[in-house]
């Protein structure tokens, strides 16, 4: 494993001398999440790009610069850079391997019953690639953006090879993403570090240029190494979310206050406080798929990974205890009127995959809740994706969603739900309460306003009606 010092800038020195200063000519095959948002960006930084899809109707949407997620400030960037002829949208592979001297592979690689990751969508795009390679493009290389089980590079190399012309030459590089979702954008322009893996010297000079343009530390690594860094940093992420709700729950059987313990905990530089929020647990759709998968892949290499397991169990039951605790004050479900604050799986997305709201949702629907919700940006995927289409009523504002209601619950990390104004949510609802799944109110403050309030790993305050 080579860090980036100076044995590395040596490599960039020698790629510039080949190439001169001349910007990259990339394609991203799949623009989905991950692929648009990294096309967009690169095509921003002055590589010129090219995004293929073999959904028509996307491409068609795209080329009219609509966006078909919501994704802060990515809408403005492919538009200003399609208009800047940097920024292609096509349905044909061939073309994006002819266009591209580096291709990125960004296809979904979702879930299995059993926790392993579907590589088939990765396996058609390698295919795909090869045929398309001839000896006349030259060197290609072929990255894999993709979050996939370590070795799925040496399987890339080898089918490429298996299909591809006599003759063509190639490398194959893992190149894992860390964008989160709500600041994707921000988090690939002024990445905090920038990880690839390969084993071949002449590809790791053509990505040392591909990632020139951005201002960041670069760890290059052997490709094995690149795709497990991914699956172990979004574990371990997860991992730290579990241990505070774990110490949470100690908090509430002990009267400490779990906002205090983190920040304690947090101010310990080997620790950090990001990622030490207790709440309902994670969603959306990396950690759930990613813990799973890494579970699954440990396994099949002879080690299970127990410790992930429990991050797993911790998270599950994290949404179930929040369930009891709102049961124990309502005492039944059945037709209370309850609101919801929260549908996206957190905050700044639309995106409702694994979340932990709209689960919720569901489990309150099948005791008979009458339910209300409010999000400021996923209404319409929770009620297509999340399936509550007719069965919730959906509000406009927080205070028309709380109008009439007996219980209020924040399920998403929201900041317009931090700012609201209590004294009015309470002139609205029918009852006092308050279950906060994100502990984003201020104790004090919802006393004051004179509701029950009941957060995560915090005492209660307020008195009941
Ligand atoms: C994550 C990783 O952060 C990113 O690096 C990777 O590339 C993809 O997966 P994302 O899924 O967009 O990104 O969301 P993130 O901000 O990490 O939050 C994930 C979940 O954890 C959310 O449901 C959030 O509510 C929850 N969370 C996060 C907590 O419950 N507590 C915390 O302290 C932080």
């Amino acid at each position: 494993m080579a860090i980036y010092d100076e044995a590395s800038k040596a490599l960039a020195f020698k790629f510039s001398d080949c190439y001169g200063n001349s910007l990259m000519k990339i394609s991203i095959i799949g623009t989905g999440y991950v692929g648009l948002t990294t096309g967009t960006c690169f095509a921003e930084v002055g590589h010129e790009v090219t995004c293929v899809d073999n959904n028509p109707e996307k491409v068609k949407m795209l080329l009219e610069g609509k966006i078909p997620i919501f994704e802060p400030g990515l809408e403005e960037l492919v538009k200003k850079n399609v208009a800047a002829g940097r920024l292609k949208f096509t349905t044909s592979t061939e073309e994006g391997v002819k266009n591209g001297e580096v291709v990125f592979i960004a296809v979904p690689t979702p879930p299995q019953p059993d926790g392993s990751v579907d590589l088939s969508f990765i396996e058609k795009v390698a295919r795909e690639i090869a045929v398309c390679l001839t000896p006349d493009l030259g060197y290609r290389v072929i990255v894999d953006k993709s979050t996939v089980p370590v070795k799925t590079g040496q399987k890339v190399a080898e089918t490429v090879k298996r299909y591809a012309a006599e003759g063509c030459e190639f490398g194959v590089v893992s190149n894992p993403e860390f964008l989160r979702e709500g600041s994707a954008v921000d988090d690939l322009l002024n990445p905090d570090r920038i990880v690839f893996g390969s084993n071949d010297d002449h590809a790791t000079m053509i990505m040392q240029k591909v990632y020139e343009p951005f201002v960041a530390p670069v760890l290059v690594t052997d490709v094995e190494s690149a795709e497990l860094i991914k699956h172990a940093a979004n574990s371990f992420l997860a991992l730290k979310i579990s241990y505070i709700n774990a110490v949470g729950r100690i908090c509430e059987k002990s009267g400490a206050d779990i906002e205090k313990v983190a920040e304690g905990i947090g101010m310990d530089d080997r620790i950090g406080r990001k990622f030490l929020n207790a709440g309902l647990g994670y969603g959306g759709s990396c950690f759930p798929k990613d813990v799973k998968a890494f579970i699954a892949i440990s396994e099949s290499l002879g080690y299970p990974f127990d410790l992930l397991k429990q991050v797993e169990d911790i998270n599950e039951e994290q949404r179930k205890l929040f369930l009891d605790k709102i049961r124990e004050k309502l005492w039944v479900f059945q037709d209370k009127k309850v609101a919801v604050l929260g549908l996206a799986f957190k905050q700044n997305t639309d995106d409702v995959r694994e979340s932990v709201a709209i689960k919720l949702i569901h489990d309150m629907l099948a005791e008979g809740a009458d339910i209300t919700a409010y999000d400021p940006q996923a209404i319409e995927t929770a009620k297509t994706f999340g399936q509550l289409d007719g069965k919730v009523t959906f509000a406009e504002d927080i205070y028309s969603c709380v109008d009439g209601a007996e219980v209020l619950i924040i399920a998403t990390e929201w900041p317009e739900f931090a700012n609201a104004n209590l004294s009015k949510i309470k002139e609205k609802m029918a009852a006092n309460l308050i279950f906060d799944g994100r502990n984003l109110l201020d104790q004090d403050a919802v006393a004051n306003a004179g509701f029950e309030y009941i957060s995560i790993g915090r005492p209660a305050t307020g008195s009941p009606a």
